[in-house]
């Protein structure tokens, strides 16, 4: 690699599994964060922000067997500007080949007035927490967070301690999503310019999407001179969300012309990915959505189809193949058997061991005795539904509904409660409004349903309906998801499934001494 090269190169800085995992309802278990962690070792991503040590001990375990997995990246824990947070991200990440500690504080006056001190009470605390946390770890990132709605002079003065002091990155967080293309990029050339020790380090983007222009933010704060981008898969994030990774990766790749900077992400992992996080954060991902969407690469309108069939280029910009998307949908069957099965899942970014592929055998076949022609999405779908199945606390057995223009619709249901066969009948507005009081008068609750959505998987009367659900209980919030040709009954797993992460959210915060928020500035 050429001198000229290196200094284009992007470093990625995922922060999935902490950002994105704050989002409320995003909570992930402790497996399927290292699942999540795995995969964005193995697509490439420079570093991943695997938690926030000090938050609870479900997260210090998460980073520190992450830590301990990582084959290539850099493992980092974030970190507040006080010793006892700093000490127990190092306690978490030391045990990573590549490890890095990453403290913060809020340096706009907005954020200054929280802990309480003053601009230069403030600065001394940088000094010695940085100072801190270069004495324990040589890889050391500092954030000025709300950087861009702090004065100039004071960030500028506060990013030249946190260098001197041994920050090796200096991040600069758009933490509101408040800045714009301009103002992001002239931000991060002026601290280039003027701050003492700037070339030494590397400054690094992220952005919020309040105002929809986080990718745009963080492609123009990489032309003023950042050369770390701060994002997460399918922008997961608090609020609106975080720069969306496979954006800026993918803005990158294709308009090299104009942004001539490159980043070591396999691009063609980024479908599987996508779904994954989408799946295990009960997130999922809009239509719409830049690269990642169901629809980015659909063309239906007779005239692009047309123009499609003549030269692919015509309507688009970068090839499905590039970010994982299986050139062919080709349709499977009940006459499919299970090597077909398999390799066809592989496709879509699933390897099975031989007892998972068994049972999700026999899921497809009941699909497919019920489906004539079973697509991808409906083996996503497939897939999703299975989710958790083992540690399930309910079960649902069986399901009977009387809908129709006479009321009262009425669910007859039977359901496994850790083990035990319980039955009864309710009735509601609707089948699934019946279904649902059923469930509660078999377990009884308090968990306020916050959203129910329903989706056609695919087209035709006999498509599968997947149903997202969104439940919240003493502000722990979950997400379930399910999938059936029968919505009544997608709808109950997917209340059943939302219902069951609950229960297992509660157990982990039970088992949890404390869980603080990265808010909570002491
Ligand atoms: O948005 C933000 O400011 C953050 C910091 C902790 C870096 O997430
Ligand atoms: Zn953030």
């Amino acid at each position: 690699m050429t001198q000229s090269s290196q200094k284009d190169r992007v470093v990625i800085f995922d922060t999935t599994l902490r950002d994105g995992e704050q989002s409320p309802g995003a909570t992930m278990s402790h497996f399927e964060k290292l699942e999540i962690a795995e995969l964005l070792d193995e697509m490439g991503v420079d570093i991943i922000e695997a938690g926030f040590p000090i938050a609870s001990e479900g997260d210090f375990n998460a980073v520190r067997e992450i830590a301990r997995l990582a084959k290539t990246s850099v493992i980092c824990g974030l970190a507040r500007a006080n010793y006892g947070d700093i000490d127990r991200c190092w306690d978490a990440v030391k045990h990573a080949q590549k490890p890095r500690i990453h403290t913060f504080i809020g340096t706009s006056p907005l954020h200054r007035a929280i802990p309480n001190l003053n601009t230069d009470e403030m600065a001394e605390r940088i000094h010695e927490t940085v100072t801190h946390a270069r004495n324990l770890c040589d890889n050391v990132q500092w954030s000025p967070m709300d950087a861009t709605r702090t004065e100039t002079d004071y960030l500028c003065r506060v990013v030249e301690i946190a260098i001197k002091a041994g920050a090796t990155t200096i991040n600069i967080p758009d933490t509101v999503g408040y800045t714009a293309p301009v103002e992001s990029s002239e931000l991060i050339s002026m601290l280039i310019e003027n701050v003492p020790g700037a070339d030494d380090v590397v400054f690094a983007t992220h952005c919020h999407n309040d105002l929809g222009m986080a990718t745009a933010n963080s492609l123009a704060a990489v032309a003023g001179g950042a050369r770390q981008i701060e994002c997460t898969i399918n922008g997961l994030g608090e609020r609106a969300g975080n720069t969306a990774l496979e954006e800026v990766v993918m803005a990158m790749k294709v308009r090299g012309d104009i942004m001539p900077y490159y980043t070591g992400i396999d691009t063609t992992k980024l479908m599987n990915i996508s779904r994954r996080v989408a799946t295990v954060s009960g997130f999922p991902v809009q239509f719409n959505k830049s690269i990642v969407g169901k629809n980015a690469f659909a063309h239906e309108s007779g005239i692009h189809q047309d123009g499609m069939l003549k030269n692919a280029k015509t309507f688009e910009i970068m090839r499905p193949e590039d970010v994982g998307l299986a050139a062919t949908n080709l349709v499977m069957g009940k006459h499919s058997g299970r090597a077909a099965l398999r390799s066809k899942l592989e496709e879509l970014g699933y390897s099975l061991g031989d007892n998972q592929l068994k049972d999700v055998f026999v899921r497809f076949k009941a699909l497919a005795d019920r489906k004539k022609e079973v697509f991808d999405d409906d083996l996503i779908a497939l897939m999703r539904a299975g989710e958790d199945a083992e540690n399930d606390r309910l079960v649902l057995k069986s399901l009977k509904v009387l809908c129709g223009t006479e009321g009262p619709q009425s669910a007859d249901m039977t359901l496994l409660i850790d083990g035990t066969e319980v039955s009864t009948r309710a009735i509601g507005d609707g089948p699934v409004d019946a279904a649902f009081n059923a469930v509660k008068a078999l377990h009884g609750h308090t968990a306020r349903l916050q959203l129910y959505q329903v989706h056609a998987v695919t087209e035709g009367t006999d498509a599968q309906a997947t149903v997202t659900v969104r439940m919240e209980e003493a502000g722990t919030i979950t997400t379930g998801e399910s999938a059936d040709t029968d919505t009544v009954v997608a709808s109950v797993k997917a209340y059943i499934n939302a219902l069951n992460r609950l229960l297992m959210r509660q157990d982990q915060i039970g088992q949890d001494k404390k869980a603080i928020s990265y808010k909570d500035v002491s």
